[in-house]
């Protein structure tokens, strides 16, 4: 079996971060979103990965090979995200006609694919998805189970009026034959190729589309929310794993990066972590906190947040529920006149 595993498209959800990162690199406890996916499919033995890249492949190619991977690693070109479909006809040389499992990039799944490649090799189906109930099922995929509920009836892409609550994650398990759907559909109302479509293809021609549900969490990481969200459920399963000599005050689970110095004063609650090079002087870092690489961070308080590389945070109070990219600095100055002093990128958000 081969993965196909998607990193293009724009992330317009997710700007300002998304207009200098792709949006599948945006980390969630330190690692990118993108990882968690990689590990997944080579957990269930796959050696042989495409990555479908859009608009900024080379960052996502340089990301990815920075890291040693146990599988053969390829990049697909996509350009402009023309549907997930689409991303299957662009692929159509590196899958050939082997099974393989397309995996979402800015998805992310507690439990991994072991159990769901399991059930769709055992049950020789055509395609197998993964469903998940949902309270907001018109922001995915939805699907109409039959009246027993063993087969799939019908898949809607973000439906008005729901027919049930079960979204498509977006992990999917696919025989060969799909390449055939995605030749036979036509783009929908919104100019792309959709997924949803060409599994509905597989059923109308008496293909089997099989189907499991996913036990634990799972997390389509779309929104800043979601990502913090993300980080929460990340967290609350991580290690203590401290590489530094410390005086500072720890509770609970912390992770902490080598070259990193926090100072005696400065109070850490998990679950935490935080990066290499990392300076913290008296301050809080609270409980679902992320801090990357080479922050700075004085007399502050951070707690359920996400800080990404080489930001400087000093006397800025109390930081909540907060999503804060690279670079950025937040620094509470005393200089005249006196007053909040912003230079803050397109569609960001500040909540004072
Ligand atoms: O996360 C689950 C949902 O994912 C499913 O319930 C939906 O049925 C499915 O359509 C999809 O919906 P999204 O609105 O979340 O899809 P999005 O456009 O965000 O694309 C999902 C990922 O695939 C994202 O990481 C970007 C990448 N992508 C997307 C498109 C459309 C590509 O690489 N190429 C593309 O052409």
């Amino acid at each position: 079996m081969k993965a196909l595993i998607l990193s293009g498209g724009h992330g317009t959800r997710l700007r300002p971060l998304t207009y200098s990162q792709q949006k599948q690199l945006i980390p969630v406890a330190n690692k990118p979103v993108l990882f968690y996916a990689i590990e997944d499919v080579i957990e269930v033995g796959i050696r042989e990965i495409g990555i479908i890249v859009g608009p900024n492949a080379n960052m996502v190619r340089e990301a990815v090979l920075r890291e040693e991977w146990d599988a053969e690693i390829e990049f697909i070109h996509q350009g402009e995200p023309r549907g997930l479909a689409h991303a299957i006809l662009v692929a159509r040389d590196f899958l050939g006609d082997e099974d393989f499992v397309m995996y979402l990039g800015d998805n992310i799944l507690r439990e991994g694919i072991v159990g769901h490649k399991e059930h769709f090799e055992k049950g020789n189906y055509d395609a197998s998805i993964l469903l998940q109930e949902v309270p907001n099922p018109s922001q995915f995929g939805v699907v109409e189970l039959s009246e027993d509920g063993k087969t799939i009836k019908r898949l809607v892409e973000k439906p008005k009026n729901p027919p049930s609550n079960l979204a498509l994650v977006g992990i999917y398990f696919f025989k060969p034959v799909i390449h055939e759907a995605v030749r036979h559909i036509k783009p929908s109302w919104r100019n792309e190729l959709e997924i949803t479509d060409a599994i509905q293809w597989l059923i109308d021609h008496g293909y089997r589309v099989g189907w499991t549900k996913v036990t634990g969490w799972w997390k389509d990481t779309g929104k800043p929310e979601d990502l913090l969200d993300a980080n929460r459920l990340i967290l609350d399963d991580i290690e203590t794993d401290i590489r530094i000599h410390t005086n500072a005050r720890i509770h609970g689970r912390v992770v902490i990066g080598e070259g990193s110095e926090i100072d005696e004063s400065t109070v850490i609650k998990g679950p935490v972590v935080i990066g290499r090079n990392v300076r913290i002087r008296n301050s809080y870092i609270g409980p679902y906190t992320s801090i990357g690489d080479n922050v700075v961070i004085e007399n502050t308080e951070i707690e359920d947040s996400i800080i990404l590389q080489d930001s400087e945070i000093r006397n800025a109070g109390r930081i909540v529920e907060s999503l804060i990219g690279r670079g950025v600095k937040i620094i509470n100055g005393t200089s005249h006149p006196l007053g909040r002093k912003l230079v803050v990128g397109d569609n960001s958000r500040i909540i004072l």
